[in-house]
């Protein structure tokens, strides 16, 4: 395991997940961050820099060209690996599975080479501290790289997933994960587990605004990311990106409830 320690770091952060190839939405999170004088190197991605958007190469190009910080997600992983699919191990005829098949052949045609390589060299896991609280960056879960752990998950998940992570790296005070799509923060057995959302996809909740985190003094505030999100639809329709995430990014609603938790379903059943 690749577990890279970034030491004591500055007393606020930007913390963020998923930009999914959606060019748009990292260009302005790395604007605000300026606006907020937070340079590159206090910004933390929790992975999946590449998913369902049209820009995936330029969206790489922009996190490398700002020294962009974090951790491979399942989707680095899979294409570092020249996998088929995105790993996210969805039922075989999903609504999920059926997406996937649109997004993930066309990302993965757009690779180069070396962008492999840059992904297969990203750790799996990175360890900061700031104002003497130690945190740990994963993806998913720990146990999983693709687990979508969530806020209605009973607190033993989440327990479990802070063992294997303490198992790994030591004790921790928080930890910063990405993977399901949505930010949130709770409290369990005394560590902070704040999940930092994705600027590439709204949260299901008919807005088309994204979510990132900033962290100060031990405290996560959970944030609200607009921008061009009828340009970034617009570049996925003329790539043929019509699956339903392109309508998603102006409606604000998943094309799929699967991987949501029963609270945030609107039909609100399993
Ligand atoms: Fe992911």
């Amino acid at each position: 395991m690749n577990i890279k320690d970034l030491g004591q770091v500055a007393s606020e952060l930007i913390l963020y997940g998923g930009p999914y190839s959606n060019l748009a939405a990292l260009d302005a999170l790395y604007k605000i961050a300026s606006d907020m004088n937070v340079p590159p190197e206090a910004m933390i991605c929790t992975g999946d820099v590449v998913a369902y958007g049209s820009d995936p190469v330029k969206t790489v190009e922009l996190f490398r060209s700002r020294g962009g910080i974090g951790i491979a997600g399942n989707c680095e992983k899979q294409l570092a690996a020249n996998a088929g699919d995105c790993g996210c191990g969805f039922d075989a005829g999903s609504t999920c599975d059926v997406l996937s098949r649109g997004w993930y052949p066309y990302a993965d045609k757009a690779m180069t080479p070396e962008i492999r390589r840059f992904f297969a060299s990203l750790p799996d896991v990175i360890v900061f501290t700031q104002n003497k609280r130690q945190y740990a960056v994963i993806h998913g879960g720990m146990t999983d790289i693709s687990r979508f752990v969530c806020p209605d998950d009973p607190e033993a998940v989440f327990a479990a997933e802070i063992k294997a992570i303490q198992d790994a790296v030591g004790p921790i005070d928080g930890v910063i994960s990405g993977h399901s799509g949505i930010a949130f923060e709770m409290v369990i057995n005394g560590v902070h587990w704040i999940n930092a959302g994705v600027i590439g996809m709204p949260e299901h909740d008919g807005s088309p605004d994204t979510r990132y985190v900033v962290l100060k003094d031990g405290q996560a505030s959970i944030k609200r990311l607009s921008y061009d999100f009828v340009g970034s639809a617009t570049r996925m329709n003329a790539v043929g990106l019509t699956q339903g995430y392109d309508r998603a990014l102006i409606c604000g609603y998943w094309p799929s409830e699967a991987i949501l938790p029963l609270s945030m379903r609107l039909g609100k059943t399993a």
